[in-house]
């Protein structure tokens, strides 16, 4: 405006009038006109922004700040947007005040760069889908890219452009709490979901509408923190670090990933955020990395507290050398801010060079202009409720929930129940979790309305209609020993019954089984029972749900066990004793629904491990790819690992149930011996032997018999899960090549095909027995 009325005094009348409207339309279609026009490359765009840019304003494009709306109030933040000083800020996800943050930067502050807003979008914005652990669960990566493309919708529709998702750490402890935010155990398996979530957020081009930016976490190794305490050091060999912690990172590389983020804790001895081996040598140098780094939230000043650092201007010094980009800080924490805080003297100490500042920077300004947000800044806060209450979005998520949940156990085909049954006129559905809206939905969920949720009550209830008598009960309640920083952020800490109300409310839960037809018991975890801080000393069912479900299941009635969880938990008494076991996880806003379509029939169960299910916490870590002892597993009475329990897990990975029953045969290689670099095809039919359509996830897992080091007893290189009708059958092909056959030899120091023998599994887990061998002959004679 100033700059019209600057106009009107130089020019005629005329020609200010052209003029002003010139101006408005400059200003209205490209509303940064300081800044280089669009058709220029990227390139050179960043060029001419960093040539203007003074030290301080470089170093507040790699400041992001957190917003807590709770907590904070925006003048608090604004004089530093208009003086340059911050770059990005997190957990902003009002579009009003997105808007009124970016008008600062976009408006009033010198050079007019944009600011990135980021936010963790880990399972759905408005729309809860379920945990990741339970995506992982549906073996269905083009279901997992439809979720997170919904996600990622819902998050950009207030003017989020960028997620902090998806976390590719490989968990083999389930006492870690943040197991449930992964896919699991595998690295195949978690390779295939990174890529296809990165694909669900970005998109072709995370700039186009409705798409995010991914930022892959937590780079490296944070699922493998000492005795699955969260953010404890990790000490992975180097083969293990290649073959099992890295691949899901390099796969989301592969996949176009636009950001990653650093992890808080030491990985053999150097933390994550001032790990330079990490950061440069395997990230940029071997993978090609081109996108920007983040680190995790005050990890910069993390640094000193790891006793790595010597002070935060020193940690400021290596996250940035290490291949640190941008700094994440929570305002207000004394460790916080250490890039803001020590950069500009560490380039005038000459310690830091301009060139290492603009590195960095480069690569902010890069991402901001790559998301069009020179362009558009803006969000349109009139689309936000359209955008969100698409009913296709709920549908997803109830489609997602189903192909999720794993049947463990179905004795007797206790399941499905029937709609209509003569014999059940009451339903009792019991549990601390059954009537919970805030549970069914798991951690990293702040802003739904929690009242969209629907229950596994609600769900039952909507399912058999007014002449069932569906009752509930909670018969326990759940609290975790000590409180969360999410149940502070999200204003919640459930208070613990009195012993009195204990006693009652337990009655009262046992009668109600007793006085009806069908028990559907819903135990487990509440949401923040797992998720960030939220490690267990063991994996035993929280509280008093043990003695719960053994009182209801010796009523004699028919008890179906419903888990809401984020881990694998202690239920070998269940397993032993409850005909039906449901899976269900977190499974979102419409988990309830989900379940009951699976109680009653209307959906198949079809999901499948991700994970395998320790029988006890003594017998974590437990994994299916372990390599052998010296006694092969397969020996009769095999007794080298415990002598108080099985070796054997309660469910192995990649285990589920269905309501039918599938056969496989005909395993056949398309070749029995190849050269090493070539290919093979593997075969197998899979048939639906039973009497309902279902699903089947047929597995393919390899061995090597030998070479330059020892290889685990099994690895899944291969899966797909297809439907079929009774009696249908299908030829399911895999191929086995390069990719599959190769893996890093700790002996050699590098990456490895070795002509060997290989053994080859198909079928429903990873115990599948139906087995063939392919041999592997060196490229260039014909005989090794
Ligand atoms: C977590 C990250 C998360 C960040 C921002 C950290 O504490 O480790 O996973 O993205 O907070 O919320």
């Amino acid at each position: 405006m100033l700059l019209c009325l600057f106009v009107a005094k130089l020019a005629s009348m005329r020609l200010k009038v052209v003029a002003c409207f010139a101006i408005a339309v400059a200003l209205f279609v490209a509303p940064v006109t300081a800044q280089p026009r669009a058709s220029q490359s990227v390139d050179r765009r960043v060029d001419e922004l960093l040539s203007r840019m003074t030290i301080e304003e470089k170093v507040g494009q790699l400041n992001q700040l957190f917003f807590l709306k709770q907590f904070m109030k925006p003048e608090m933040l604004e004089p530093d947007i208009r003086s340059g000083k911050v770059g990005s800020l997190l957990f902003v996800t009002d579009p009003a005040i997105i808007n009124r943050f970016q008008k600062v930067a976009v408006e009033n502050s010198r050079l007019k760069i944009p600011l990135l807003f980021g936010f963790d979008v880990i399972h759905g914005f408005h729309t809860i889908f379920p945990v990741p652990l339970a995506m992982a669960s549906s073996w269905d990566p083009a279901l997992v890219e439809q979720a997170q493309s919904v996600a990622a919708s819902e998050a950009r529709a207030v003017g989020i452009r960028w997620t902090f998702a998806p976390m590719l750490d490989i968990a083999r402890d389930p006492r870690w709490g943040r197991i449930v935010e992964g896919a699991g155990e595998d690295p195949y398996l978690g390779s295939r979901m990174a890529a296809a979530q990165v694909r669900g957020f970005q998109g072709e081009d995370p700039s186009s509408p409705g798409r995010v930016l991914a930022c892959m976490k937590h780079f490296a190794g944070y699922g493998a923190g000492s005795g699955g305490r969260d953010y404890d050091s990790a000490f992975i060999a180097d083969a293990e670090l290649f073959n099992v912690y890295l691949p899901p990172f390099k796969a989301a590389v592969d996949a176009g990933v636009g950001s990653a983020m650093s992890s808080y804790m030491d990985l053999n001895d150097v933390p994550g955020t001032g790990n330079a081996f990490l950061l440069r040598d395997v990230l940029r140098k071997t993978w090609g990395f081109k996108g920007f780094v983040v680190s995790d939230a005050n990890a910069v000043g993390n640094l000193v507290t790891h006793g790595f650092a010597e002070d935060k201007s020193d940690a400021a010094y290596r996250a940035l050398t290490a291949g640190v980009d941008l700094e994440m800080s929570f305002p207000g924490d004394p460790i916080a801010g250490a890039y803001a805080s020590s950069l500009t003297k560490l380039v005038q100490e000459g310690r830091v060079t301009k060139n290492q500042i603009d590195e960095a920077v480069r690569r902010i300004l890069e991402a901001k202009f790559r998301l069009g947000l020179f362009e558009n800044p803006y969000v349109d806060e009139s689309r936000v409720a359209t955008i969100h209450n698409d009913p296709e979005h709920r549908r997803l998520a109830r489609v997602a929930a189903q192909r999720s949940t794993v049947l463990l156990r179905n004795e007797g085909s206790l399941l499905p129940l029937v709609k209509g049954d003569p014999k059940i006129s009451s339903v009792a559905v019991i549990g601390p979790l059954a009537d919970s809206k805030r549970d069914i939905r798991g951690s990293w969920v702040f802003v739904d309305d929690v009242n969209r949720a629907v229950t596994v009550f609600e769900g039952v209830r909507a399912k058999v209609g007014s002449s069932v008598k569906v009752e509930y009960a909670p018969g326990v309640d759940l609290a975790r020993a000590y409180p969360s920083i999410f149940e502070i952020i999200n204003g919640r800490r459930p208070a613990a019954w009195s012993e009195a109300q204990k006693r009652a409310e337990f009655e009262k839960a046992v009668s109600l089984a007793r006085s009806s037809d069908v028990i559907i018991l819903v135990l487990g975890e509440h949401e923040e029972m797992s998720g960030e801080a939220a490690s267990q000393s063991t994996i035993d069912l929280p509280g008093q749900q043990l003695e719960l479900l053994k009182a209801v299941s010796t009523l004699g009635k028919p008890v179906v066990l419903v888990l809401i969880n984020g881990r694998p938990l202690e239920i070998s008494w269940a397993a032993a004793n409850v005909p039906a076991i449901l899976e269900a996880w977190h499974p979102g806003s419409e988990g309830g629904n989900a379940v009951a379509d699976i109680l009653y029939g209307d959906a198949t169960p079809g999901g499948k491990l991700p994970v395998t299910w320790p029988r006890s916490t003594g017998q974590i870590p437990i994994f299916y790819a372990h390599n052998t002892t010296q006694e092969p597993e397969t020996k009769k009475n095999f007794t080298s690992r415990y002598w108080d329990i099985p070796t054997s897990p309660l469910y192995p990975f990649g285990h589920g149930l269905s309501y039918t029953t599938f056969s496989f045969s005909n395993l056949r290689v398309s070749k029995p011996e190849m050269k090493v670099g070539e290919s093979a095809e593997v075969l197998v039919d899979v048939e639906n032997t039973g009497r309902r359509a279902g699903d089947e996830v047929a597995q393919l897992y390899i061995h090597q018999r030998y070479g330059s080091a020892s290889r685990p007893v099994r690895e899944l290189k291969g899966f797909e899960r297809i439907t079929l009708a009774p009696g249908q059958k299908k030829t399911v092909r895999f191929t086995v090549g390069k990719a599959e056959l190769t893996y890093w030899s700790g002996a050699l120091r590098d990456w490895v095909q070795e002509p060997a023998v290989f053994d080859l599994w198909v079928g429903a887990d990873a115990t599948a027995p139906l087995t063939t061998t392919l041999r592997v002959v060196p490229a260039s004679s014909v005989l090794p």
